[in-house]
């Protein structure tokens, strides 16, 4: 089998074989086959695309490329929860202890912030103390012990994945439906949970700027997971405005607990409830509407709060912090951004309201800068709201003054303004099974 064969037949819009899939994902892996040829390959299926049977070859091909994680100690259903990227999305630290709280096993790893999208694990670190790079051993023990428990991802999973994205990311070859789905999916069977649930972004915030794509890329990582033997559901929800009203690592963890004591009923809360609904729905084989029941009373009567005070415990992080969300510190400068208009907001530009946090602190501009957990932004207006001339509409928050002037610009070009009322999307848009 030659590489230059494949190709030359995905060039030509023929279907790729599993051998060639495989021939062509074990030779980049371990540099037989070339970076240049591997970004031919891309292209060539950028433009015409993969059958379902190939995305799922690939999928299993890159999946096997690294370690598969066995959770076959852990006892019960292990549920995972994947969000392809959005701005203030922190619906896993409301997630992960409603469904641990309601009996569900969720053994996660998570990622760190990406350009302008922030990461759990910059977020859980934002914590005094908090360990995201257990042995496998506790990993599984917290899990047994607690119900969930949130780590980094080991450098060994899909590891074709890790070298095909940073070529795709070079080569304008991100945005191809069959090379997400398969690039995600890659990473989720590889890490190894029963039960999976998709919360794909659609809009102005997220890879996919129209449902119509969001919900083919859904259909997509569905049928890859059901056919791999895992009990797979997605959700197409919407990231036209940032999740919430937090968006940087210690106010997002703030904002989480705030939802978790039942105190803020919004859009985050919303998809929170839809997210720990159908990932309870896997494990327990019941309807959503009755998980949505145990999920409610989990954030009522406060046992979902006890499950992140009790991970946070056991993966080394002050517990108290969570009790106590005044406890975590609060960067040294902050600046408010005054409403220049009358009407409403009638369009919020997520991405670049995540660029300004980014510029605030609250992310990395290049691979190695550490980040301001307590830098970020607090939003008082969001889509939809009536303001008025002299209103706040955001507070910043940095330890570095000097990033406020930017920060502002990039904010106040992210909004829009309208004399009429402007009807904001529904927070969760579709389920896909
Ligand atoms: N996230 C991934 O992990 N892979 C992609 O291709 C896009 C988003």
């Amino acid at each position: 089998m030659r590489i230059y064969d494949i190709i030359q037949k995905k060039k030509q819009g023929e279907a790729l074989t599993k051998e060639e899939i495989e021939f062509f994902v074990d030779g980049f892996t371990s540099g037989n086959i070339h970076d240049y040829q591997a970004s031919a390959l891309m292209m060539a299926i950028w433009f015409n695309g993969m059958t379902d049977e190939e995305i799922t070859d690939l999928t299993l091909a890159m999946a096997h490329s690294g370690d598969m994680i066995d959770l076959s100690g852990i006892d019960g259903f292990t549920v995972d929860k994947h969000s392809t990227g959005g701005v203030g999305d922190k619906t896993t630290l409301i997630v992960a202890p409603i469904v641990a709280a309601c009996g569900g096993k969720v053994a996660k790893m998570s990622g760190r912030g990406l350009g302008h999208t922030g990461g759990t694990i910059d977020k859980l670190e934002s914590i005094l103390g908090f360990d995201t790079a257990l042995s496998k051993e506790d990993f599984v023990k917290t899990v047994n012990e607690h119900g969930l428990c949130v780590v980094g991802q080991t450098g060994n999973l899909a590891p074709a994945d890790k070298k095909l994205y940073a070529l795709r990311d070079v080569t304008a070859t991100v945005d191809s439906i069959p090379l997400i789905a398969s690039s995600i999916m890659s990473k989720k069977l590889a890490a190894g949970s029963q039960g999976i649930v998709l919360d794909v972004k659609t809009g102005s915030g997220a890879f996919m700027k129209t449902v119509e794509a969001s919900s083919e890329l859904a259909q997509k990582m569905v049928s890859i997971g059901n056919s791999a033997g895992r009990k797979t559901v997605a959700l197409i929800t919407d990231m036209d405005v940032p999740l919430g009203n937090a968006i940087g690592n210690s106010l997002e963890v703030i904002e989480a607990i705030n939802v978790l004591n039942g105190n803020q009923k919004d859009d985050l809360f919303e998809v929170s409830v839809a997210l720990a609904s159908n990932m309870l729905s896997l494990v327990h084989s019941k309807s959503v509407e009755e998980c949505e029941k145990m999920t409610l009373e989990a954030v009522g009567n406060g046992s979902a709060l006890q499950k992140l005070k009790a991970m946070v415990t056991a993966q080394g992080g002050n517990g108290e912090w969570i009790e106590t969300p005044d406890l975590f510190p609060k960067a040294e400068h902050s600046f408010e951004i005054i409403c220049e208009n009358d009407g409403f907001i009638s369009f919020m530009d997520a991405q670049k309201i995540g660029t300004a946090s980014v510029v605030l602190g609250a992310g990395r501009e290049s691979k190695d800068d550490e980040i301001d957990f307590s830098a970020g932004i607090l939003l008082r207006k969001k889509t939809g709201d009536k303001v008025q001339k002299g209103d706040i509409l955001a507070t910043l928050y940095s330890n570095k003054k000097d990033s406020f002037s930017s920060a502002e610009k990039l904010l106040k070009g992210a909004l829009e303004f309208s004399s009429d009322y402007t009807k904001t999307n529904n927070a969760v848009i579709k389920v896909i099974k």
